[in-house]
């Protein structure tokens, strides 16, 4: 016998991110504004990264190569007492944004967040490294996995990745974004 309940369906557009970042706190820094195409702007949500890493991995230092304004940085502060945080970010005025809430917050104990571009930096001193490389460019991207392979040993997230990092993918997944609540992500053990 049918029942006379109604029941309404609810249909959820995964297509729609849950969170939105406004324009302005993302604006890019005057300095960049002729390297647009590489630096288009938005982030991860937190919760997805830390989830994926403590379903899976133990580690101690952990660096975040584009950190923009941090967010994921004092996420992870909050999640994994004992870890150390880097955090590196080519645009100026987003860099400071970091650094200024990390001294705010009084994070500076484990947070260390410096401006500049990925290459400049010695990935060997980590054991996690994540990037969410999709608004890199073709280039970008090259020397970055170029860079990983020879300097850094561990885990690694990625939003992107080529025919040089597949022999180490060891699984995927997907995360929430600022863009689309289902983007995937790559994970590698170099
Ligand atoms: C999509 S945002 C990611 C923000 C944050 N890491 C997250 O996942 O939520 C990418 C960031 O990478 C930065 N970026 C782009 N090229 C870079 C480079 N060569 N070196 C360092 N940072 C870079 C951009 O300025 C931008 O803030």
């Amino acid at each position: 016998m049918k029942s006379n309940t109604k029941t309404t369906n609810y249909i959820i557009d995964a297509s729609k991110p849950n969170f939105n970042i406004p324009p302005t706190i993302y604006c890019i820094s005057p300095s960049l504004q002729d390297c647009k195409n590489s630096f288009i702007y938005g982030e991860v949500h937190p919760p997805d990264i830390v989830s994926c890493i403590q379903d899976n991995f133990l580690l101690s230092s952990f660096l975040d190569i584009g950190c923009g304004r941090g967010e994921l940085l004092f996420y992870m502060y909050q999640k994994f007492p004992d870890i150390l945080l880097d955090g590196i970010e080519i645009d100026p005025d987003r860099t400071n944004v970091a650094i200024c809430e990390a001294t705010f917050q009084e994070y500076n104990d484990r947070i260390h967040i410096s401006s500049g571009d990925f290459r400049s930096i010695y990935l060997g001193n980590f054991d996690f490294i994540y990037c969410c490389n999709t608004v890199f460019t073709k280039n970008d991207n090259n020397d970055l996995y170029k860079k990983l392979l020879k300097e850094f040993t561990g885990i690694c997230i990625l939003f992107e990745y080529n025919k040089l990092l597949r022999p180490y993918l060891v699984s995927s997944d997907t995360v929430r974004t600022s863009w689309s609540n289902c983007v995937p992500i790559f994970l590698f053990q170099i």
